[in-house]
């Protein structure tokens, strides 16, 4: 009789469909974005992201418990400075918003949550751009000293991994030479190893008013054509000492997680970014996809395609999910 072989006979019943599972998203792969802004009292809401905070420093810390709480394993803080300059000094300020904020997260929540800080100058440039300009140019050298200046800082606060993402060659290199000398040779790097000019992060740029004040980041982010360029930057990130290696967004991206995860042999992260959640918030919002549905079938994608974690913004809701099944 045909067919002989019947594949919906592994599909009949949903514990059979269980047992055949072969990607299964866990709140172990899931990493929890927040943003700290200085100076504010309240929290306030992000109008481009709706669901997420501007968390005041007295509040990031209920924040951070809660997330704990859920069952999610690790966080990644993304600060608002109250002063920007050409130097992006706030940014490695040892009073500094981020500093302060991992101080006290630590110090309530210990080794309970995994404190993980972006590495970058864009939210701390008074031009926006993620190094130190001269001109219209965006300078690599110089930017490699502030860049380790603002690692060691936040490992000193009690960071548990520093992620680069200015996307400036060396940057890994010079942060792990600066971390070790510091004496923070246990301090892991997650870099931003392909992280791409996108427009998918609109959204975030909004949350913390980094937009570029002239020209865009094409010199120093990737340009998405590029996927063999892409595996060369995570080649170049490993020498460098990366333990942990991004891409960067990830939906659009998925062919080259896959590729990075299946040539190279260490952890990959995929950052599922604010245009990713805001697109399926909107999309929610107007009645024409589900979100919950829509949200667990791009986040089991992402790891479908090798992402070892993902860093996405509907963490929070995937833990609530998960934990109510
Ligand atoms: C800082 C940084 C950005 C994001 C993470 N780190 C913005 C940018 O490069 O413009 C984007 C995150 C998101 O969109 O969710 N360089």
């Amino acid at each position: 009789m045909f067919p002989k072989v019947r594949m919906r006979r592994l599909r009949r019943t949903s514990k059979i469909r269980e047992v055949v599972k072969e990607t299964v998203l866990t709140k172990n792969d899931l990493i929890y974005p927040i943003f700290v802004k200085e100076g504010i009292k309240n929290s306030e809401l992000i109008d481009a992201m709706p669901g997420q905070l501007r968390f005041s420093l007295s509040n990031v810390v209920k924040e951070a418990e809660e997330i704990a709480s859920l069952g999610i394993p690790a966080i990644i803080l993304f600060g608002i400075p109250e002063n920007k300059d050409d130097e992006a000094s706030s940014a490695y300020d040892r009073d500094g918003i981020v500093q302060q904020a991992v101080r006290s997260i630590k110090e309530w929540l210990g080794s309970n949550l995994l404190v993980m800080t972006d590495v970058c100058l864009c939210q701390y440039t008074s031009h926006g751009h993620c190094g130190i300009i001269q001109g219209n140019e965006i300078l690599n050298d110089p930017t490699l000293k502030i860049l380790s200046k603002v690692a060691v800082s936040h490992a000193e606060a009690g960071a548990d991994v520093v992620a680069p993402s200015a996307m400036i060659d060396g940057q890994v290199q010079a942060i792990r030479n600066a971390l070790d000398e510091a004496g923070f040779a246990d301090i892991a790097i997650m870099a931003y190893s392909a992280k791409h000019a996108s427009c998918f992060y609109g959204p975030f740029r909004d949350a913390v008013y980094s937009t570029p004040s002239f020209g865009d980041r094409r010199s120093y982010q990737m340009d998405y054509s590029n996927p063999n360029e892409a595996m060369r930057e995570v080649q170049l990130d490993i020498n460098e000492g990366a333990d942990i290696v991004m891409i960067k967004p990830a939906l659009a991206y998925l062919d080259l997680i896959y590729r990075v995860k299946k040539e190279f042999k260490l952890p990959v992260a995929a950052y599922n970014v604010s245009g990713e959640y805001s697109m399926i918030k909107a999309c929610a919002e107007r009645g024409f996809i589900d979100e919950k549905a829509a949200v667990l079938e791009v986040l089991t994608a992402m790891k479908r395609a090798g992402a070892d974690m993902i860093l996405t913004y509907f963490a929070k809701d995937v833990a609530r999910w998960i934990s109510e099944k």
